[in-house]
C-alpha cells in the first residue's frame, strides 16, 4: 500500500464532496462523523467531477445525471449502472491518509 496524507480529517465538512489533489491524482472525499470515504474524482458514468455532487451522510449523488451510491460501500442505490470505486483510507493522529496504490489518473 502507498499511503499518502490528504488533509486533516476534521477539515472535511460533512454533507459535502471535497476534491483533493494528491501528487497529481484527483480524488473525492466525504465524511460522516468519524467515518471518511474516498473515491475517484470522476463519476463512472461520464467522468464528470463528483465534487459538484451531493452527499447526505448516506448517499453520494452525482449532480450531472443523478446516479447514486451508498456512501459506505460504493454500491449503486438507484439508477447507477456501476458501483463507485472506493479507495482505502485511514485516519492517524487526526490526519486522513488514502492508499494511492490503485488510484485512477485522468488526462
Ligand atoms: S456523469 Fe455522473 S451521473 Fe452522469
Amino acid at each position: 500500500m502507498t499511503w499518502k496524507k490528504v488533509c486533516t480529517a476534521g477539515d472535511i465538512a460533512e454533507n459535502t464532496i471535497a476534491e483533493y489533489d494528491v501528487d497529481g491524482a484527483k480524488i473525492a472525499v466525504v465524511r460522516s462523523g468519524e467515518d471518511v470515504f474516498a473515491y475517484p474524482l470522476r463519476c463512472p458514468h461520464m467522468e464528470e467531477p463528483l465534487s459538484t455532487g451531493f452527499c447526505d451522510g448516506e448517499t453520494v449523488t452525482c449532480s450531472f445525471h443523478l446516479w447514486q451510491w451508498d456512501m459506505r460501500t460504493g454500491e449503486s442505490t438507484g439508477e447507477a449502472e456501476v458501483d463507485l470505486l472506493k479507495y482505502p483510507v485511514k485516519v492517524e493522529d487526526g490526519d486522513l491518509y488514502v492508499d494511492m496504490t490503485n488510484v485512477l489518473s485522468y488526462e
